[in-house]
């Protein structure tokens, strides 16, 4: 039989050689959206995982690292329950079942309506379609959020929702936004997939809610490739997201009186196999939770890294502002860089697509920021929603807004390119 640990530590070793001797045979500098943010103690962890047959999923029993990445998260985060998911699509799905359950209080009904941005990602739309809920969009302001200012003109005597994307890392206003929510007795869930670590007046974003989510999708701050989580400070719903995850059966209970309330009224089903209320296959496996464990040691760093980079663009961009707008950054937050926004002005002598187009023929990357004007895409033309207002902000962002890859693996070489081709590019505009 041979030795796991030794097993381990030559692969680790293998790795770590293959990693430090690897060479992009391209010798031009490139900017990506995202690279690689893990090395051989992600590798070994996983191998190690791989060596231990009996622990591979959540179903397993003993020290699962997917809870000891669950718990590191939701107590860097502020909450009692942090629940893992294969994905944050996922978590978000999770977090309209447990406000749609019929054991929960007050409970979402298919025609109710949830006020989104109409500026965000699919996934923080598609749950509500699929549970029949109705999306109210509303618009951004300039820092890509949710305007809290614009809640009041979405109420509806069927409001009973607040869907709360902070955008590219920016946190929304979450004191006037939980106050609105209040004053009118809606839920809030908070799609923070974007926003580790980000805080709004000394708290960190996903904690604010009833329910908050995360992704752990290879682009995020800390990624254990693909992966999600549901944040809450609610026993019950921490629960009820470990049974949905699991297609409905009870073994990742915390609650051990419910557990065996359940058990003992049912004593003819094997209580492996009890099915306690609706579910899915959203579990995440063992490999994801050890990488999850190595990563979230990182992550301090890897946050300061998307600061210290914001901080820099946002200095060396202040000679463009002629011609592109500083992104808003409000009093008493800490943004958490998802991307680094660049919002062509209106009154420039060339159009964000012709910025575009130079900075990819030079190599470096860029993407739409998120959805873009979400309302507009096909999606919409097949399921049931309301508009609010004009959403101005938006279609501007979707217009003129773009962003640039802003994560732990980019260089100082890096960052001088890019502030480099954005000189070069705008020089020829300047008068
Ligand atoms: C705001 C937001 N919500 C939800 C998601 C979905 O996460 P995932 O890709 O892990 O499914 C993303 C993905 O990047 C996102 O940016």
């Amino acid at each position: 039989m041979g030795d796991k640990k030794e097993v381990v530590k030559k692969v680790k070793a293998l790795v770590k050689d293959y990693f430090d001797s690897y060479e992009d045979d391209d010798k031009d500098i490139k900017v990506p959206l995202m690279s690689r943010l893990y090395n051989e103690e992600e590798v070994a962890e996983v191998v190690d995982t791989l060596l231990t047959p009996e622990r591979l999923t959540i179903n397993a029993s003993g020290d699962l690292k997917i809870e000891a990445f669950e718990n590191l998260w939701a107590d860097l985060i502020g909450t009692r329950h942090g629940v893992m998911t294969n994905s944050g699509s996922s978590a978000n799905l999770v977090a309209f079942h447990i406000l749609s359950n019929p054991t929960i209080k007050n409970r979402l009904k298919p025609g109710d309506e949830v006020i989104v941005p109409a500026l965000n990602w699919i996934t923080s739309v598609t749950p509500l379609y699929a549970l029949g809920l109705k999306p109210v969009f509303i618009d951004v302001g300039k820092d890509f959020c949710l305007d809290v200012s614009q809640l009041k003109k979405a109420l509806s005597s069927k409001t009973r929702a607040i869907m709360a994307v902070h955008l590219l890392g920016f946190p929304i206003d979450m004191d006037n936004l939980m106050n609105f929510a209040k004053e009118n007795n809606l839920f809030v869930v908070e799609d923070a997939c974007e926003a580790h670590g980000a805080e709004w007046n000394g708290k960190k974003v996903g904690s604010y809610g009833d329910l908050g989510t995360f992704s752990f999708y290879l682009s995020h701050h800390i990624s254990t490739i693909e992966g999600g989580m549901v944040m809450t400070n609610n026993d019950e719903y921490g629960d009820l997201a470990r049974i949905i995850r699991s297609q409905g059966i009870m073994r990742n209970v915390k609650n051990q009186e419910y557990k065996n309330k359940i058990q003992n009224k049912y004593p003819q089903i094997d209580s492996r196999f009890l099915y306690a209320n609706t579910g899915f296959n959203f579990r995440p496996n063992e490999m994801e939770g050890a990488i999850g464990v190595v990563q979230f040691r990182r992550f301090k760093n890897y946050l300061q890294k998307r600061i210290d980079l914001a901080n820099y663009y946002l200095k060396e961009f202040i000679s463009f502002s002629d011609f592109i707008e500083p992104p808003l950054i409000r009093k008493n937050t800490q943004c958490a860089w998802f991307g680094y926004p660049i919002m062509v002005k209106n009154n420039s002598p060339f159009t964000a697509k012709s910025l575009i187009n130079f900075l990819e023929s030079n190599n470096i990357e860029t993407r739409p920021i998120m959805s873009g004007d979400f309302t507009q895409h096909p999606v919409n033309d097949i399921f049931d929603h309301r508009i609010i207002g004009d959403l101005k902000t938006t279609k501007n962002i979707n217009s003129n807004g773009f962003f640039i890859g802003i994560h732990a693996g980019i260089t100082n070489e890096q960052r001088e390119y890019v502030v480099s081709k954005f000189e070069e590019f705008l020089l020829q505009f300047k008068k």
